[in-house]
């Protein structure tokens, strides 16, 4: 198998504006097949908006995406719903669908697919429930009848539920005490461990980060400052990097937040 092939995800000069507001400039970012990433940096530089790109939903103003070896911003429209088949998609906000039952919402896209009965899919979302932390009561629940920390396991139930081959994350565990926290994190590693899934998550949550992912890249100032398996954040000495994972206010990086 060629190196590249070992690459699942790979971002190369990307580009992405809003008019004259220029928020990517230059991202090169790799994801190694059946591996970990924590996307990190501070609020709003672009995290959001990066995830947004590589699912086709923002359009690239410059550069290009590849996902196993396709450049996804050259696809047609039929190809992209295609490559979407393949990845789990938790947006920040869960984007839920209000007048839906929990069940239907995390089986929407088997269910629009017809790849299942209403009657298999119930059984479904009741299993990835399970696997969330959730009783079947919770199936037929709304989501305005859900705590926000509920929402989000729905919102990460639903992206599992097809076994996708990449996952995209918009911060997973924000909102959840430690202990969820660290049962999502495990549940996301067994996937990448058992199932070769390429997670790429973004966080904000940088306590042992170390332990929960194994590549880390911090995005900052509209670029991929650094990039790199989580065990070599310490001999790095990059000042940025250490900034943000040991939360300190004074470096590099400016909190535009006075005191
Ligand atoms: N559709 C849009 N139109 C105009 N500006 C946008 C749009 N989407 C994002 N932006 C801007 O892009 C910048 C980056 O936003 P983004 O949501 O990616 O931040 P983030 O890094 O995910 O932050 P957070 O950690 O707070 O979620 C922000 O200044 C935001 O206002
Ligand atoms: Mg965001």
């Amino acid at each position: 198998m060629s190196a590249d092939r070992e690459i699942s995800v790979r971002v190369t000069g990307l580009v992405k504006r809003f008019h004259d507001h220029v928020v990517l400039d230059g991202v090169d970012l790799e994801v190694p097949r059946g591996s970990s990433l924590a996307l990190i940096g501070p609020s709003a530089c672009g995290k959001t908006v990066l995830l947004k790109c590589l699912l086709g939903l923002y359009h690239a103003d410059g550069g290009s995406i590849e996902i196993d070896g396709q450049d996804v911003t050259r696809l047609s429209r039929a190809d992209q719903d295609e490559m979407m088949k393949r990845i789990g998609v938790l947006f920040q906000q869960n984007a839920l669908f209000d007048s839906m039952p929990i069940w239907e919402n995390i089986c929407f896209r088997l269910l629009s697919e017809k790849q299942l009965t209403r009657r298999a899919a119930k059984d479904r979302a009741v299993e990835l429930l399970a696997q969330v932390g959730m009783g079947p009561e919770v199936a037929d629940l709304f989501p305005a009848d859900l705590s926000g920390g509920m929402q989000k396991r729905v919102g990460l139930a639903r992206a599992i539920a097809g076994n996708p081959e990449i996952l995209i994350l918009d911060d997973p565990t924000a909102g959840l005490d430690p202990i969820l926290a660290h049962a999502i994190d495990r549940l996301v590693d067994n996937l990448v461990a058992q199932n070769q899934v390429t997670a790429i998550a973004i966080t904000g949550e940088m306590n042992n980060i170390r332990d929960r992912y194994r590549r880390v890249a911090l995005l900052h100032d509209q670029k991929i400052q650094w990039q790199g398996r989580t065990t070599e954040i310490d001999d790095s000495h990059h000042a940025a990097l250490m900034q943000m994972v040991e939360g300190e206010a004074e470096g590099p990086i400016q909190m535009l937040v006075e005191a």
